[in-house]
């Protein structure tokens, strides 16, 4: 009998995945948050069929050149933007990602952004805490209302209407902007009008961003954009953070050209401009938009399905690269 296959999975995952995995192979398992750097997660890949890899494993055309041997790369993410998937398609090696079942604890947490920016809800906590409260006052911590508003969608894939279906349940008229026009179902069911960058985002009281990394979306939002918003419009960004130009972003809070932001993810995490870190009217979070204990479960398993699916010759389940599988 042959010697079973050998995975690497870089980084620490829920455990179910990996006893999956120990099963049927031979797993060089970094079961820590420590990120292996380039040169060691290509010596640790030697002898590797699959690597399992997260959204900070940088995985360039020069690292995937090195992988000798692999045949899968499953990411334990929706998002594959840290994959250069040219690179592995012209070596034929397959690329995975967990689409689906991620969705809605995404949006929920991209509505949890947007309320929480739109009403004050970590300013009025932390002004609680401080002993500032000593009486009613009329307009204390005022803020946005959400019911009625009009939600601007940018990318109204799986996530983007996600959200939109959470704002339609708060009586939000719903815009979005997308290469391609949604489903007439969908348009229909989400009473949700296709419109111009421009029209989105000079109607808009919230834009959400749900568009994947590519070089068309990087800086989609830059300084132009945001002048365009309404002075007491809400952006939230839960796609990626090179989506948003985080400089500009950080002079239009400060000088309040928008009113305020949400974001969870940013252009070089874990550093943060540290402009936003000073400003009262953005609420940041660590990339947790889909860090439910059941979803950041079911996408650790789905990984491994998709490794181990590749190894014994079946065609993964979300392979993002089809061409390498004929
Ligand atoms: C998280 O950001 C993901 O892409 O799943």
């Amino acid at each position: 009998m042959s010697a079973p296959a050998r995975i690497l999975v870089t980084k620490r995952v829920f455990p179910e995945a990996v006893e999956f995995l120990r099963r049927e192979f031979e797993v060089d398992y970094n079961g820590t948050d420590r990120v292996l750097p380039s040169d060691e997660l290509i010596q640790r890949a030697r002898g590797c069929a699959a690597v399992v890899s997260q959204l900070t494993d940088r995985l360039s055309a020069d690292v995937i050149a090195a992988l000798d041997g692999v045949r899968i790369i499953a990411n334990v993410a929706v998002g594959y933007d840290n994959i250069d998937v040219a690179a592995a398609t012209a070596r034929s090696i397959a690329v995975t990602n967990t689409p689906g079942v991620l969705t809605e604890t995404t949006a929920d947490f991209a509505f949890a952004l947007l309320m929480a920016a739109a009403r004050r809800v970590v300013e009025a906590h932390a002004f609680v805490h401080s002993g500032q409260w000593s009486t009613w006052i009329i307009d204390l911590l005022a803020g946005q209302d959400i019911h009625g508003a009009t939600l601007g969608i940018f990318g109204l894939g799986r996530i983007g209407a996600a959200v939109a279906r959470r704002g339609r349940g708060f009586g939000m008229r719903i815009l979005y902007c997308d290469d391609q026009p949604a489903p007439p179902e969908l348009e229909r069911e989400l009473e949700a009008r296709r419109v111009s960058r421009e029209e989105l985002l000079r109607e808009s009281d919230f834009v959400s961003l749900h568009v994947p990394l590519t070089p068309a979306t990087r800086h989609l939002i830059g300084a132009a954009e945001l002048a365009m918003m309404k002075p007491s419009a809400i952006l939230v960004n839960t796609a990626r953070g090179p989506v948003v130009d985080e400089a500009a972003l950080a002079e239009a809070l400060e000088k309040r050209t928008i009113w305020a932001a949400g974001l969870d993810v940013f252009e070089d995490e874990p550093r943060v401009h540290p402009k936003l870190l000073e400003l009262p009217n953005v609420v940041l979070a660590p990339h947790i938009a889909s860090a439910s204990f059941s979803t950041r479960r079911r996408m650790s398993m789905m990984a491994a399905e998709n490794a181990a699916a590749a190894l014994a010759g079946r065609r993964p389940p979300n392979l993002v690269n089809p061409e390498v599988w004929r």
